[in-house]
C-alpha cells in the first residue's frame, strides 16, 4: 500500500486558484448571511455579550463544504467548528464566516466574511467580502490588493493629529483590566477621530483602502486577522504586534497602519506597557 502523501511532497498550488475558490466561498457565505438577514435567524449566547447566530453556522458550513470539495486534504481553522484534524497539508484555510456578529444581530450593516489561506505558515491569499455594500477585498502575496477590481493603497496621513483610527474590544471587556479602554482613552486624545466598527476584518481592509489610517486591537483571533493582514500588507501598509515585531496571527495583539503613523501608534501603545504595579497607588 502507498503511504499517504507527505506534506513536503504536496505541490505548490497557483495562488490565483486559491483566490478563485476563496472568492467563490466568500460570496456564497455572503448570500447565506443576506438571506438570514431577510428571513430571520436564531441567536445564542456564548457569554452575556458574545453572540452566535444560525447565520454564522450556516455561512461557515457553506464555506467549509466548498473548500473540502475542491481541496479535500487542506486543513481548516474556522471560528465555529474549530480546527480540522491535523492532516499534514501545507495549506490551511482560516475562516471567519461572519465578522461583526453583534452588528448583524442588531441589523447594523457592518459585517463581512473573512477567508485567509496559509501555505507553509505564510499568508498567501486574503478575501474579505462585505455583502451589505457588495465590496470584495482581495489580495495574493506579491500581487497587490484590490477592492472590486480597483487597486488598493493606504493613506498618506503622517501625523496622529490628522489620523482617523479604529479599534475594537474583546468579549471579556467586563472581566479584565486588560480590556483596551486605557489605550482607547489615550488615542482618543491624540487622533483626529476614533471609531469602533465592530468588525476587525473590515477594519483592516479599510486601512488598506485608506479609509482609516490606523487600527489596533488587544485580543484578536487568527480568523479576525488572517485575510485582512494579507490585504493590508499588499496595499502597502504595516502590520505588527505592539512591540513592532512581525505579526503572528496566532498572537493576539495587532497594530495596523499606513506605515507613516506606525511609530507614533506603537509609542502610544507602549505608554501602557508600564506595569500597572509600578503606578502610584490611588490615594484616598
Ligand atoms: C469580533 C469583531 C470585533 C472585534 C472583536 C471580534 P466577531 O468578531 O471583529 O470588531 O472587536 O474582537 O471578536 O465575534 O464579530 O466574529
Ligand atoms: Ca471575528
Ligand atoms: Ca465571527
Amino acid at each position: 500500500m502507498m503511504p499517504p502523501m507527505s506534506s513536503s511532497l504536496e505541490p505548490d498550488l497557483p495562488s490565483d486558484q486559491l483566490l478563485h475558490v476563496a472568492i467563490h466561498a466568500a460570496r456564497q457565505a455572503g448570500s447565506v448571511l443576506q438571506h438570514c438577514a431577510l428571513t430571520g435567524f436564531r441567536i445564542e449566547h456564548k457569554n452575556v455579550i458574545n453572540l452566535v447566530t444560525d447565520a454564522d453556522r450556516q455561512a461557515e458550513r457553506a464555506i467549509v463544504e466548498i473548500i473540502h470539495t475542491i481541496f479535500p486534504t487542506h486543513r481548516i481553522l474556522a471560528e465555529e467548528q474549530g480546527a480540522t484534524a491535523q492532516h499534514p497539508s501545507r495549506y490551511q484555510w482560516i475562516i471567519d464566516p461572519l465578522d461583526g456578529t453583534t452588528n448583524f444581530a442588531h441589523g447594523f450593516p457592518a459585517y463581512c466574511v473573512s477567508i485567509g489561506v496559509e501555505c507553509d505558515g505564510q499568508g498567501v491569499v486574503g478575501v474579505v467580502f462585505d455583502p451589505t455594500r457588495n465590496e470584495l477585498f482581495v489580495a495574493r502575496a506579491g500581487h497587490g490588493a484590490y477592492m472590486n477590481g480597483a487597486p488598493l493603497s493606504v493613506s498618506a496621513t503622517d501625523h496622529l493629529d490628522r489620523a482617523l483610527l479604529v479599534t475594537g474590544f474583546a468579549y471579556d471587556i467586563r472581566e479584565t483590566a486588560d480590556n483596551n479602554l486605557d489605550h482607547f482613552a489615550r488615542f482618543a486624545l491624540k487622533a483626529q477621530g476614533l471609531r469602533r466598527t465592530g468588525t476587525a476584518a473590515l477594519d483592516l481592509c479599510y486601512v488598506a483602502a485608506g479609509r482609516f489610517d490606523g487600527f489596533w486591537e488587544v485580543k484578536l483571533n487568527p480568523w479576525d486577522m488572517a485575510a485582512g493582514a494579507v490585504i493590508l500588507s499588499e496595499a502597502g501598509g504595516t502590520v505588527t504586534d505592539f512591540q513592532g515585531r512581525t505579526l503572528s496571527i496566532y498572537g493576539q495583539e495587532l497594530v495596523a497602519s499606513n506605515g507613516l503613523i506606525h511609530p507614533a501608534m506603537l509609542d502610544v501603545l507602549r505608554e501602557d506597557l508600564h506595569p500597572r504595579s509600578a503606578r502610584k497607588p490611588h490615594a484616598g
